[in-house]
């Protein structure tokens, strides 16, 4: 495997781009599943592309890899023009959910396969066959069937099976939702070496947002055939630009709330009756009135009842978390009567306990009321 590409430079501080999706648009029978995407996948990085059912991840994906063809729009791999080359003419290699390999073929067949329909010789096929089994830790397993293998193992070979054609995008379709919670996360860790390790530019797609969070160097959000934020984990997490993605990923606790007025990222806001000014972190910052105020459970602090300048609150439920509990509170100035907090295990509060919630001076997101539906 080459790996002259290798990791000497941060992914984030890489601005080479291997993929350029350009305004690329796909419809079935009318139904748009993807609007236009503009995307710049930069070489070497972690990219995935996260989001509810439906949203259109897969329709991407397809698209990348030529399974699909864009209704308009122009798709570049290594700056050239792939938009009517056909998918094997792509070198990608893409692994599925299921692992689709070839039930009557050996590990090592199935892996060989795309260097057999790429002429390369026997020899070098054996040796990199082998090479790309033991970088997947299926050296002794070559000679099995697929059906004499755990699942895990399974998607090892669909795995080995991309890498050995040494692509120059690797696509993966929630290549490990099949698996149970402890596999997955062994593999979690397995690829993402692997793919450092190589400097492989990768896109990723799942609708884990835990997976999305410690495996990327970025993570694109998408809802309803659309890219909401692109960022790396921590600007998703810490500075989400819209309401769907600040509740689509992590937890959010939102307030009904007034915008009174702005100075510079500062706004004063009136929460039900209770006047704050906080900073904020948005790119746009709304028109004045009715606003949505966003803060994470870890960014409220609990006070004792009464106290000025905080919201009135009681607790619902103390859910029990081991290294701490979340204490779920009742609050009417919340947007659906609940704030939630975390905090040390030792100080959970018995329920019906009456407390304030003081909001912070920055870290907080206003987000405009309209186009909340999603
Ligand atoms: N071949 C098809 N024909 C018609 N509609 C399709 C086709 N493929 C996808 N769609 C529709 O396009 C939209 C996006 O589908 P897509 O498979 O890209 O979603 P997804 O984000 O991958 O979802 P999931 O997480 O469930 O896999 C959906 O509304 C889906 O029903
Ligand atoms: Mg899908």
């Amino acid at each position: 495997m080459s790996s002259e590409i290798a990791t000497a430079v941060p992914p984030e501080q890489r601005t080479d781009t291997a993929v350029q999706i350009d305004g690329v648009r796909k419809s079935f029978s009318g139904t748009v599943a993807l609007e236009p995407v503009w995307l710049k996948i930069r070489r070497g990085e972690f990219l995935t592309l996260l989001g509810p059912s439906g949203c259109g991840k897969t329709t991407l994906l397809n698209l990348i890899a030529g399974f699909l063809d864009a209704d308009k729009g122009e798709l570049f791999i290594d700056r050239s023009l792939v938009t009517q080359v056909p998918p094997h003419k792509r070198e990608i290699g893409i692994v599925f959910q299921n692992y689709a390999l070839f039930p009557h073929m050996s590990v090592a067949q199935n892996v060989a396969y795309g260097l057999r329909t790429r002429r390369v010789s026997k020899a070098e096929t054996e040796a990199r066959v082998r090479e790309t089994l033991a970088l997947v830790k299926l050296e002794d397993f070559a000679d099995r069937r697929p059906r004499q293998l755990s699942g895990g193992q399974q998607q090892r070979v669909a795995l080995a099976r991309a890498l050995v054609i040494r692509p120059r995008v690797l696509l993966l379709d929630e290549p490990f939702s099949a698996l149970d919670r402890n596999l997955r996360t062994a593999m979690q860790v397995e690829l993402k070496e692997i793919q450092s390790c190589l400097g492989l530019t990768t896109v990723f797609v799942t609708h884990d947002q835990s997976e999305a969070l410690s495996m990327s160097d970025r993570i694109a959000v998408m809802s309803r055939g659309r890219i909401r934020q692109i960022g790396s984990p921590g600007e998703i997490y810490d500075r989400p630009q819209n309401r769907f993605v600040s509740t689509f990923v992590g937890d959010a606790n939102l307030f009904d709330a007034t915008l009174l007025e702005t100075s510079g990222d500062a706004a004063s806001i009136d929460v039900a009756g209770t006047r704050v000014w906080l900073r904020t972190y948005q790119d746009e910052m709304p028109e004045p009135g009715a606003v949505t105020l966003f803060v994470r459970p870890e960014k409220c602090r609990l006070t004792r009842a009464g106290q000025a300048g905080t919201l009135p609150a009681t607790v619902a439920l103390s859910v029990y978390q081991g290294s701490h509990a979340e204490l779920h509170l009742d609050c009417s100035a919340a947007r659906d009567g609940r704030v939630m907090l975390r905090v040390p295990a030792s100080e959970a509060l018995p329920v019906g306990t009456a407390v304030g919630i003081a909001l912070p001076d920055a870290g907080a997101a206003l987000y405009a009321m309209e186009g909340e539906t999603e």
